[in-house]
């Protein structure tokens, strides 16, 4: 087990009701929020006046239309509004797109130069002072609601990045199931797809890590149990509240506690989102066995074998190969059974970019190095094909 830290900050108010006690605790931060949310499910659902009423002490600015793959033209509005009205604390409400905008917002609020040039500068020191972040999150998914991490996307230079730092970790975050309700199924079935990504990301690893490696297969055993659930009773609480908190475990630290991190298969995705603006957990889907097939050799096959035994169930005593493989189709077979297209051509996407895309990943991340399979450009293009 490598040595890790363990410090996660974020107050969670879990359960039903929950939001009445935002006021109390956003009250130490100051009086002026910049209120922070996305497309309208949050005016359509009731939530907006129900956030505008708890707050109702405070003054409120608002910043909708954050986009889903947030965009840098929002991060910097949201920085020039924070400072024209002296903005003490921002409050998302929303999913990962609406939170990571918020987190990017209050660190370029303090940052000189252009929010992009920030973005492209996170890894060197460029993120700082922050202003606080609360959250109120709908959907479970990226787990932004407790990491540290934003992922913001510049559509003019087809580039997404991920900005990682302590002080862009929320203050606190409401997590109320019912909240979760309306989220199509559609998209329940991409939020299931990238919590099952985070865990799987740092899953496949040869650390030894036994209690670490529990703790994941429970978190991808729950979304296996309670997706298909909550798409098919969108308004059952106990499925909407093992995913929500499974949304936040798999991302917090928790389940990478001791172990390198990978990510491969988020790099590759993210060359899809900022090239064809896809959903991140269908992309993800699609990428995520493709990339498994790839890596699959002597050196992964028994942590792959013991995927398809403890996640999935199948038999110990089959041949390891055999098990691997079986493991990786069940996988696949679920995300179908999510009705998450499986295949970059059923979204209209061809291999016309795939070279520049790979050569990419590899300049701006760690996927040609320190992942546990380290890949280059020329493999990254071959695991894209298999994808189409
Ligand atoms: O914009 P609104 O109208 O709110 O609608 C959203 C959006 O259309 C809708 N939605 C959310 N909650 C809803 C709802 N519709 C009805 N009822 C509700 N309760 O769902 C759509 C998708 O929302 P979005 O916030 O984009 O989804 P998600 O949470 O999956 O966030 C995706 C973004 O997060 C990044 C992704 O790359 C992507 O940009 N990620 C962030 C991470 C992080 N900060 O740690 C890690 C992830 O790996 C990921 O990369
Ligand atoms: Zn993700």
């Amino acid at each position: 087990m490598d040595n890790f830290e363990f410090c996660v900050g974020t107050d969670i108010l879990f359960g039903k009701g929950q939001l009445e006690k935002l006021p109390g605790v956003m009250a130490q931060y100051g009086k002026k929020v910049l209120l922070v949310y996305g497309g309208g499910s949050i005016k359509r659902s009731g939530l907006y006046d129900r956030v505008k009423n708890a707050l109702k002490e405070f003054e409120i600015v608002d910043l909708g239309g954050v986009e889903p793959n947030p965009r840098v033209e929002t991060v910097r509005k949201g920085a020039a509004l924070c400072r024209e009205k002296n903005i003490d604390v921002l409050l998302a409400v929303g999913g990962g797109s609406t939170i990571d905008c918020a987190k990017a917002i209050s660190a370029a609020v303090f940052y000189e130069g252009d929010a992009w040039d920030m973005v492209l500068n996170a890894a060197k020191g460029a993120i700082g002072k922050t202003l606080p972040v609360c959250t109120v999150l709908t959907i479970a998914a990226t787990g932004s609601e407790m990491d540290g991490a934003a992922v913001i996307s510049n559509m003019e230079t087809k580039e997404k990045l991920t900005i990682i730092h302590p002080n862009l970790l929320p203050k606190c975050s409401v997590l109320e199931p019912e909240n979760t309700f309306s989220v199509p199924a559609r998209q329940t079935a991409a939020g299931s797809a990238d919590i099952m990504s985070h865990v799987m990301e740092v899953y496949f690893g040869a650390e030894d890590t036994f209690l670490t490696d529990c703790i994941c297969e429970s978190v991808l055993k729950t979304v296996i149990h309670y997706a298909p659930i909550a798409i098919r009773e969108p308004e059952n609480y106990t499925a909407r509240a093992n995913l929500m908190w499974a949304s936040s475990l798999a991302i917090n630290g928790l389940c990478n506690a001791g172990k390198a991190h990978d990510w491969s298969c988020h790099y590759i995705e993210h060359e899809l989102s900022a090239y064809y603006d896809i959903t991140h957990g269908v992309g993800l889907a699609i990428v995520t066995p493709q990339w498994m097939r790839y890596v699959l050799s002597d050196k992964t096959v028994d942590k792959f074998a013991a995927f398809a035994v403890n996640v999935w169930g199948l038999d110990p005593h089959t041949e390891k190969f055999t098990l691997a493989r079986q493991g990786i189709e069940k996988l696949e077979q679920f995300f179908r059974s999510l009705d998450i297209p499986m295949t970059l051509g059923e979204l209209g996407i061809k291999d016309e970019h795939f070279v520049e895309m790979a050569k990419h990943a590899v300049d701006f991340t760690g996927i040609g190095s320190i992942s546990y399979v380290p890949l280059t450009p020329e493999d990254i293009v071959k695991i894209l094909r298999e994808c189409l």
